[in-house]
């Protein structure tokens, strides 16, 4: 198979080769997607085969992206590859998610079981393997967190440099330790995530730094991984509905370029549908789909959900035609929403960062407005681990959590830590018989 970039635009559709640097068409600005000539293996034979690796202990096998490099076949040497042993994300079934959600079930997608605690590592994995194929040395990225921690430790096994840009005072700090300790040079920069993207795309290219934020083709290769695995560990039988959190779009593009590739390929004999969630204060892609006339970006976005603190998503033109594709629809969740969802992840024993909690948010609201059947066979995507914002936790549980606009978010499902004597027969006494 041989790979190369095609552009998204319609009208356009220039190709480019694999190799070039670039991010957007040189001819029209529109977004890049990796695409492949050649005959891939008949969809039965890769099932086997992709299942006979899981019983492997070589490490590309044991990845949960490239046990499946027949569907991104980008490289021509694996030698590039560099894995921390990302994906094999488990399906867990949350029934009091469930039921709080208006469903008879529900199954999580967990990705804050990758290496790095979130989803980024699936395509973080492909993205660096492609630095290091076009001998790049140094890399970067503008980052609400996750994307940052995913890089620099993929850096860091592959011995590049990486620089790490985030919005001053906007992340949190489970992620930007994890960045500092996996020793990525960090920049905190006043200004927003959007205003951050445009400027390192400026240094990019003066300084020949190979970018890593979702623009970049080859990390939504490895984000297909994630849809590609959810089918394979249900034997191939696609859910009803995929419920996503929506910041940059860049999971949404991946998603929907996956689920047209296993349909085309016979994988799956149909389609699901994705649904979108976005907070509130932070949702420039729920307004534009509602009309689909102008996009316009949400100069000043808010949500205490930082990781989809996104008001200019570069990918909405991919996702607008993945929704497209798939039949699916976009939803928006307040902060209450968010926070008490969130919660509802915790007590089913699982747990999750809040902007993964949007999903449950939002499922609630789509079962509610009819839009969601009771009955559906849905799969909901936890982005990232419960443990990357405990100030969060805390604040929530103890009544101290504020929205954005000063208002207090009230801890329905709250569970506050007691301060006790150190005397047994008191403790007893609370705790009862
Ligand atoms: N959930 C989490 C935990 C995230 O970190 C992100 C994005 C999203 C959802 C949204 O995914 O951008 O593909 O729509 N985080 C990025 C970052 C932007 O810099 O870590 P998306």
């Amino acid at each position: 198979m041989n790979a190369y970039l095609v552009c998204f635009e319609e009208k356009c559709r220039s190709r480019f080769a694999a190799d070039l640097v670039i991010y957007n068409c040189p001819n029209c600005g529109g977004l890049l997607e990796v695409q492949y000539s050649g005959t891939q293996a008949p969809a039965d034979e890769l099932k086997r085969t992709w299942r006979e690796r899981r019983m492997s202990n070589a490490p590309l096998d044991q990845s949960g992206v490239w046990r499946y490099r027949e569907a991104i076949p980008f490289l021509e040497d694996l030698r590039h590859a560099v894995t921390l042993r990302e994906g094999s994300t488990p399906l867990l079934p949350g029934p009091q998610a469930a039921h709080y959600g208006g469903l008879d079930s529900l199954v999580f997608k967990h990705q804050g079981f990758n290496p790095t605690a979130s989803f980024k590592d699936n395509g973080m994995t492909c993205g660096v393997a492609q630095a290091v194929k076009l001998g790049r040395k140094r890399v970067a990225c503008v980052s609400t967190g996750n994307t940052s921690a995913s890089m620099a430790a993929y850096a860091a096994v592959a011995g590049l440099d990486p620089l790490i840009f985030i919005p001053n005072g906007n992340i949190s700090y489970g992620k930007l330790a994890q960045a500092l300790e996996y020793g990525a040079r960090t920049f905190q920069v006043d200004a927003n995530f959007d205003q951050i993207l445009a400027l390192v795309r400026v240094l990019a290219e003066k300084l020949g730094i190979y970018l890593l934020n979702s623009i970049n083709p080859f990390r939504i290769e490895g984000q297909k991984t994630i849809a590609i695995e959810m089918m394979d560990q249900r034997d191939w039988v696609a859910p009803d509905w995929i419920v996503l959190p929506g910041g940059n779009l860049g999971n949404t593009s991946a998603f929907g370029k996956a689920l047209r590739e296993m349909q085309a390929a016979g994988f799956i004999s149909r389609m699901p549908r994705l649904a979108v969630v976005q907070a509130e204060g932070s949702s420039p892609f729920y307004d534009y789909m509602l009309h689909k006339r102008e996009f316009k970006a949400n100069e000043h976005p808010l949500t205490l959900a930082t990781a989809i603190k996104i008001g200019d998503p570069v990918s909405w033109p991919k996702a607008r035609f993945e929704l497209e594709a798939t039949d699916g629809l976009v939803e928006r969740v307040t902060e209450q929403e968010i926070a008490d969802a969130k919660a509802v992840i915790g007590l089913c024993g699982i747990g999750c960062e809040p902007a993964s909690a949007a999903t449950l948010a939002g499922i609630r609201r789509l079962t509610a407005s009819g839009a969601m059947r009771p009955d559906a066979d849905v799969v909901a995507v936890l982005t990232g681990h419960v443990l990357k914002d405990p100030d969060y936790i805390y604040r929530y549980h103890t009544g101290t959590l504020e929205a954005p606009d000063g208002s207090r978010i009230e801890p329905r499902f709250g569970n506050k830590p007691e301060v006790v004597a150190n005397d047994a027969d008191a403790i007893a006494k609370l705790i009862g018989d």
